[in-house]
């Protein structure tokens, strides 16, 4: 499998590293704007491959698209990310028209690829994909979903103090401070739902840390978080380089499910070769979809600001 990922930031490189690192993928192209800066990260990265033991090709590319030719997968970390105290939708201006260009050209030469959409804001920026390309919708994955479940999961066991390998868990909707939902009612420490072990208050807090997951990192960090997404996006590279059929929650264009259509936002779906292979609808408690619909709500504001 030959993998593409926009962007030699650090979510970008970090993408490459963990997909590099699982040894799934043939070749690694990674493409930046900033002259060098990509091949610089290729073989920093390349020269790790003896230390971790990897055989994947990391290729470095400073604009030029020819050398993605061919990729089956496509990431796209490219844009501006946030600072504190900024929401992910603030960054729609910039990232539109490099999400717009970048996803064309990406296209252009691999016709055939799936993409995954990483830019903020997301839900709209992998609408956006969807509404300026002709891919069908398969094919364009929106991030979002796997990184805040993995967010959820954490917090989970450090509430419940025990290893995260024993939490289950998932966070839907919009990928946005006020737009996740996470399922808190059907969460699971081996198989037992996780209210046995929590108050209802203090799941509540869980929820709430969990939706500022991504700001709570970008106050630490003065910029957004790279390690999670990285290994988020490599994760659903993985699935579908595998065909493994497994379920991530993540932005898709619904069509009527949930009671949406027209807009992206994170629902569970199966993954495979194809792309999404199935959108899974799962039933929902009253308050769980209000929350959802409250969340389109959001998600369907932002798309709103698009120029298309
Ligand atoms: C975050 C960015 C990737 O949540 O949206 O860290």
């Amino acid at each position: 499998m030959k993998v593409t990922v926009v962007g030699a930031g650090a979510v970008g490189a970090s993408c490459a590293e963990y997909i590099a690192i699982k040894d799934f993928a043939s070749e690694v192209v990674i493409l930046d704007i900033k002259e060098g800066f990509a091949e610089g990260k290729a073989m920093d990265l390349m020269q790790t491959a003896s230390l971790n033991g990897f055989d994947t090709k990391i290729v470095g590319s400073t604009n030029d698209y020819s050398k993605t030719a061919g990729s089956d997968v496509c990431v796209i970390t490219s844009g501006i990310p946030r600072k504190p105290g900024m929401t992910r939708e603030e960054l729609i201006g910039i990232n539109a028209g490099i999400v717009k260009m970048v996803s064309a050209s990406l296209i252009e030469h691999s016709p055939e690829t799936i993409i995954i959409v990483v830019s903020n804001p997301m839900d709209t920026m992998t609408y956006l994909v969807h509404k300026t390309t002709s891919i069908p919708k398969n094919r364009i994955i929106g991030m979002g979903g796997a990184l805040d479940s993995a967010r959820f999961k954490y917090r989970l066991a450090e509430a419940v103090g025990c290893p995260i390998s024993d939490i289950d868990g998932m966070v839907i909707g919009g990928h946005s401070d006020k737009g996740m939902v996470p399922l808190t009612a059907k969460a699971t420490r081996n198989g037992v739902p996780v209210s046995e072990f929590l108050s209802p208050e203090r799941l509540e807090k869980v929820a709430a840390d969990t939706k500022v997951g991504g700001a709570t990192l970008t106050g630490l960090l003065g910029t957004s978080a790279w390690y999670a997404p990285g290994a988020a996006v490599s994760e659903l590279v993985k699935a579908i380089a595998l065909d493994s059929k497994k379920m991530f929650p993540s932005s898709t264009l619904l069509d009527g499910e949930y009671g949406l259509s027209d807009l992206c936002i994170g629902v569970p779906v199966i993954l495979g070769k194809n792309g999404i292979e199935e959108v899974v609808t799962i039933s929902l408690t009253d308050a769980e979809k209000a929350k959802m619909q409250e969340s389109a709500e959001g998600v369907k504001k932002t798309n709103g600001l698009l120029e298309l």
